[in-house]
């Protein structure tokens, strides 16, 4: 079957990550790519000899690009998803979705009225930590899901807020509230609060939250907790930073009535039932495949998943309305934060 086309727009460096696992892919390839940045669209274009492209109507027009993958700063991604949608392009959104709920809810109609297809590589779903513990819950070796504790506290160098982690491109925008959006709880951690959504399928009812700037001089929150009611009764904190000295030694954590997952590698699981080869009361271990450059690998899962959902007509890895979730807590967070209320769902 032909292979799926990508034209990658921003060329920067989530970009490369991208290509890198497209290129692992029997089923797609990067076709084209676009950046305003002339010499960020030459570099990439001629790493991944692909076609260049210096503005999304030259994308749009090009009947080789089947899709398009949206690597550009927050702010951007509405007016670009929606141009992408109404030429006909099937569009995977960088996450997150978008920085406003109204934003997501258009692009998600975009995409639905244009008869393309949408999603949002949450890709951390594919970590075999997750799939592993997602599989125990399943089996309902926790019994009832009490508790969830989402920990992601780092400490990003002053480089990231202009060049990122991996230094390839130089932008702006990751420090500005207006461009970004938010700041750590927003840019990573919901990563880690999608991923939580679907191991366990709980979702928010009611937020309160607390966030600041404290060592960063940037405008996006440097910390920030959030404590969740979820629908069902179940409680849960999630914990994000991009400041903390010394970092954290992050663990997130899954609680039932009848036992508790740590995420680690390997897994760490305490039943107080003896089930599928776990002893009761006392910490098991329990592990997983680790793939080659874990990276590149969740990416190669996601587009296979994508480019067949296009291919078949099937549904898509991580929809648009599946990502609006980790954004509604992410967002509801803020405004609970700044109205110093209870904020539900
Ligand atoms: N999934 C992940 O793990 C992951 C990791 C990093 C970033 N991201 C996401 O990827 C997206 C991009 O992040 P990044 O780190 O690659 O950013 P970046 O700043 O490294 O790159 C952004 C690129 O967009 C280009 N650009 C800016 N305005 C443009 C425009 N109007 N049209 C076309 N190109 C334009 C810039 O020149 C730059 O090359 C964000 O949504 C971010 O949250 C995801």
């Amino acid at each position: 079957m032909k292979k799926i086309r990508y034209a990658i727009i921003g060329c920067g460096e989530i970009a490369y990550w991208q290509a890198k696992g497209i290129a692992r892919t029997e089923n797609s390839v990067v076709t084209a790519c676009m950046d305003v940045n002339k010499d960020y669209a030459d570099k990439f274009g001629k790493a991944n000899n692909c076609k260049i492209y210096n503005d999304v109507a030259g994308v749009c027009k090009d009947p080789e690009v089947d899709a398009v993958i949206v690597c550009l700063p927050h702010f951007l991604h509405k007016p670009v998803a929606l141009e992408c949608a109404k030429a006909g392009k099937h569009v995977v959104m960088e996450k997150p979705i978008a920085t406003t709920l109204a934003d997501a809810d258009e692009i998600i109609k975009a995409c639905k009225d244009a008869g393309v297809k949408l999603a949002v590589p949450y890709v951390n779903r594919y970590r075999p930590e997750v799939e592993k513990a997602k599989e125990l819950i399943e089996k309902g070796l926790l019994g009832r899901i009490v508790y969830l504790h989402i920990q992601d506290m780092t400490l990003k160098p002053e480089s990231y807020w202009t060049m990122g982690w991996d230094n390839v491109v130089t932008t702006d925008w990751r420090a500005s509230k207006a461009k970004a959006g938010g700041g750590a709880m927003l840019m990573n951690c919901s990563h880690y609060i999608d991923f939580f959504y679907y191991m366990t399928g709980l979702k928010a009812e009611r937020v309160s939250a607390e966030y600041d700037t404290y060592a960063t001089k940037v405008e996006v929150e440097d910390l920030m907790t959030i404590l969740i009611r979820f629908k069902g009764g179940a409680t849960g904190v999630v914990q994000s930073s991009s400041m903390l000295p010394g970092r954290f030694e992050n663990v997130h954590r899954i609680a039932g009535t009848e036992g508790q997952i740590m995420l680690t590698n390997p897994l760490k699981v305490f039943v107080t039932k003896e089930r599928d080869g776990l002893k009761a009361n006392e910490w098991n271990t329990v592990p997983f495949d680790n793939p080659d450059d874990p990276a590149s690998y969740l990416r190669k899962k996601f587009f296979e998943l994508f480019s067949d959902a296009v291919q078949n007509n099937k549904p898509v890895p991580i929809s648009g309305e599946e990502a609006r979730v980790a954004l509604e807590v992410v967002l509801k967070g803020y405004e609970a934060a700044d109205k110093r209320q209870v904020v539900a769902l």
